[in-house]
């Protein structure tokens, strides 16, 4: 017997306002072309104004928490995976977990930028497996849109804003693969790659909030490389191949990435949940907004073996394992 990970619910929050390619036509050198054929992105949803990251979260949230058929009562802690937060502190996952009304238990933020959410569920995995937490509410909510410098054609036309969550809870499985919940996660990182992808003001340096600076076309060089030994590395821990992956639920930040991965794993794109063309990049949220679409689109179902993946600022990445 080992006890699992088992995701029980799945949740997820788009902002209203929704922002096409030709938008950023009228204010900047680029194209609704450009942006299709580089990036697969042909929409972003924004958040209004008042609304936050904190205020997406606890949408996502409340939507997960109803899918699992629990109540927040039953929630043990909350992690939330970002890197805008409302404030510089406290966390988000305290003001979301006030916002719910939870007034035991713990709550914390994670943050590892675009590749949050693997970081994320990784740490909520140990803290199930260690038997520290029952279940657990796990969240990715960005607002990427504040930190965008609209006149940096190369950054601010990529990102997008939402919020998805997770509800995991601990179940006693056979210790095999053929459980369902998380079975291996691989985490990686390397800050000599740091001026890949930044925000060029914080809290102990300007004092400023800062906006996103990229060298994409470097970035996209590491990312389909690093993705795919971080995927092969969690399937090798879980005792799997490329072979038993059912769908590869990618962070969404290019279709080109993706579908490189996707290829060099040997998983064809039909067995690939692709967010991006609708969300944009989300960061820490689009894995969990992918999850969800995944499933409200009938692809994802029980016992389907997962393969999650994510690369991003740091630069950090990683895999998880799972089986839904
Ligand atoms: O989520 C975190 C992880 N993030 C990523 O993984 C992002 C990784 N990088 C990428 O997705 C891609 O590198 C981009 C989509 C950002 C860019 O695609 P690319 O094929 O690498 O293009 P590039 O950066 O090499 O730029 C090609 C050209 C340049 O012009 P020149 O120098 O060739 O004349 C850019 O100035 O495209 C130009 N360009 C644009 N043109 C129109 C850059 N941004 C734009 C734009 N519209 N918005």
């Amino acid at each position: 017997m080992k006890t699992r990970a088992v995701v029980e619910g799945v949740g997820q929050y788009l902002p209203e306002r929704i922002v096409p390619n030709t938008w950023f036509e009228e204010f900047l050198d680029t194209s609704d072309e450009w942006i299709r054929t580089r990036s697969g992105i042909e929409r972003r949803h924004f958040a209004a104004e008042g609304e936050t990251t904190s205020s997406m979260a606890v949408e996502a949230a409340r939507a997960a928490i109803a899918d699992a058929g629990c109540s927040i009562d039953d929630i043990d802690g909350i992690l939330v995976a970002t890197s805008t937060p409302d404030l510089t502190f406290p966390s988000v996952a305290t003001m979301v977990q006030a916002e719910l009304g939870m007034n035991h238990g713990f709550a914390f933020d994670v943050q590892a930028v675009c590749a949050g959410f693997i970081y994320a569920l990784t740490n909520a995995n140990a803290l199930i497996v260690s038997g520290q937490a029952k279940r657990l509410l796990l969240i990715g909510a960005e607002t990427f849109s504040r930190i965008l410098d609209w006149e940096d054609r190369a950054t601010c036309v990529l990102f997008g804003d939402g919020a998805g969550a997770l509800v995991l809870g601990a179940a006693e499985g056979t210790g095999t693969s053929a459980d369902r919940g998380i079975l291996a996660s691989d985490l990686r990182s390397d800050g000599r790659y740091r001026d890949m992808l930044y925000v060029d003001g914080g809290v102990s340096s300007t004092g400023t909030v800062g906006k996103v600076r990229m060298r994409g076309n470097a970035l996209f060089r590491q990312a389909v490389e690093k993705l795919t030994s971080t995927a092969e590395s969690a399937l090798a821990a879980a005792g799997l191949t490329d072979d038993d992956i059912d769908w590869i639920v990618p962070h969404q930040a290019n279709i080109r990435i993706i579908a490189g991965t996707a290829r060099k794993l040997g998983v064809p794109m039909s067995r690939v949940i692709v967010t991006v063309q609708e969300h944009g990049n989300t960061s820490a949220a689009s894995i969990p907004l992918a999850l969800a679409e995944g499933v409200a689109r009938g692809k994802i179902r029980r016992g389907d073996l997962i393969v999650t993946e994510a690369i991003g600022g740091g630069l950090a990445w990683g895999a998880v394992v799972l089986r839904w």
